[in-house]
């Protein structure tokens, strides 16, 4: 049974009505809240004693040496410092939580796959229990790759928190609405935005509407940022103040509670006797946020050709070197065509990168059918991949004007390292056997002889 949820169960930091209720706006800005008045030292951040009893404490997501730019810590005021919240560990088994390295020998990676929507079973599942890993890449020890997965979630979590100290995680709700109940405020998530949750920041997630399902991108590397955007210049494409970051919120629950943590890929759990949702106020660069893939501004060929779709990333995450990211999250959304005597879906392509792609809602315009939403589709490193013979038929031959692609959004978890298929993408989930044969009928037009075919 999902829990009612009882949106004023913690108490918020006083902000602007409008659209921006219960949030800030801004990308890595250097926020400041507070939930009770005078709650937030100013001009120092470790006094000798904090106002209301509270104990001040630094959530460094970052080095303390990081170059400045780079540079992500928060301080928080709060009722328990995190020591309070963190007891003896037991390890715990998520059996479809996947970590990497996770090589399966039965399982062949070497491949374009596709799946039909995962679908919800008798089972219900909360946040942690219902994390299906469809693929992993790199390696979470040396904080390098990512793995995808599709949640199925039902039940909120009850007097049960966690943290991933693996990696921030970016949510792409694709049905059913969730909260995050963060040590930092509350993020309500819907289909058609995305929140990014930092690493090591406790939270619960509870079901405001469900099921939901959707994708996570787990990111074991070096944070999202945004791209830059080089000549395009200062605007569009993911606009900074499109992002939120919740106000201040806490609650003050002496309730045995358990945490879970996830640490070098493994589940461990500590039993404590309250709630750690108990900052009472906040400030710093080191903070979840959400973001409406609605206000993405898309920018494209406005004469002829296709560019790469690297113009349509959202945030990017580096990976040490220059230009080649340890995941990129590029979207595919509604947008207008109007590009001349050019062949206008996706080219035919093989890549070094590997791209995972899901479907949020309608239509993808190199695959118009079996990409259904709720879906997703796996191009490995290096294995081709490119339109079906009837995408590329009805390009090739349609009267080109200005077309508006509507009912379209796509993204896609692209990364440097292969993606491994995890034993439940292979097989539990629902693959599509057919998916190679999209490609099979594709015609020989050659005959020697010039001409367009
Ligand atoms: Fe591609």
């Amino acid at each position: 049974m999902n829990r009612p949820v009882d949106p004023h169960e913690m108490i918020q930091a006083p902000s602007l009505a409008g659209p921006h209720e219960g949030y800030m706006p801004g990308f890595g800005n250097d926020y400041e809240t507070e939930a009770l008045p005078g709650a937030l030292p100013q001009g120092m951040n470790s006094p000798q004693k904090c106002d209301y009893g509270l104990y001040g404490e630094q959530l460094s997501g970052t080095a303390f040496t990081a170059p400045s730019h780079q540079n992500e810590r928060t301080w928080c005021y709060r009722i328990h410092p995190s020591v309070k919240h963190s007891h003896r560990y037991e390890k715990i088994d998520l059996p479809y939580w996947k970590s990497a390295p996770h090589v399966d020998p039965d399982v062949v990676s070497l491949g374009q796959y596709r799946w039909d929507p995962v679908p919800h079973s008798e089972q219900s599942h909360t946040w942690l229990t219902g994390m299906h890993t469809m693929t992993t890449a790199g390696d979470v020890n040396t904080q390098v790759g990512m793995a995808s997965h599709v949640y199925l979630v039902t039940d909120s979590m009850v007097d049960s928190y966690f943290f991933s100290a693996d990696s921030e995680l970016l949510v792409v709700p694709q049905e059913g609405r969730l909260r995050f109940a963060t040590e930092l405020g509350i993020i309500d998530l819907e289909p058609q935005e995305i929140a990014i949750i930092p690493r090591g920041l406790v939270y619960r997630v509870e079901v405001l509407e469900g099921p939901c399902r959707g994708f996570v991108c787990e990111n074991y590397g070096q944070k999202f940022e945004l791209p830059g955007r080089g000549p395009i210049g200062a605007n569009c494409m993911a606009n900074p103040r499109d992002f939120k970051a919740p106000v201040a919120a806490y609650e003050d629950r002496e309730v045995p509670s358990t945490v879970t943590i996830k640490w070098c890929g493994q589940f461990h759990e500590t039993k404590i006797g309250q709630s750690p949702l108990d900052v009472v106020a906040w400030h710093g660069n080191y903070a979840p946020v959400k973001y409406d893939l609605r206000t993405y501004c898309p920018v494209g060929a406005i004469l002829f050709d296709h560019p790469d779709p690297s113009i349509f990333t959202v945030l990017t995450a580096p990976s040490g070197q220059p230009g080649t990211a340890n995941i990129d999250f590029v979207l595919f959304r509604e947008r207008w065509m109007v590009a001349e005597n050019t062949f206008r879906p996706p080219w035919y392509h093989k890549n070094i990168m590997s791209e995972l792609m899901g479907n949020i809602y309608g239509q993808y315009d190199a695959k118009p059918q079996g990409f259904v939403p709720g879906g997703v589709s796996l191009h490995n490193m290096m294995l081709p991949h490119g339109p079906d013979k009837n995408a590329f038929e009805g390009a090739s031959n349609a009267k080109l004007g200005p077309e508006k692609l509507d009912n379209t959004m796509s993204f896609m978890f692209e990364t440097r390292f292969p993606q491994h298929l995890t034993r439940f993408a292979a097989k539990e989930a629902p693959l599509q056997d057919d998916y190679i044969d999209c490609w099979s009928d594709i015609e020989k037009k050659f005959d020697g002889s010039p001409g367009v075919k």
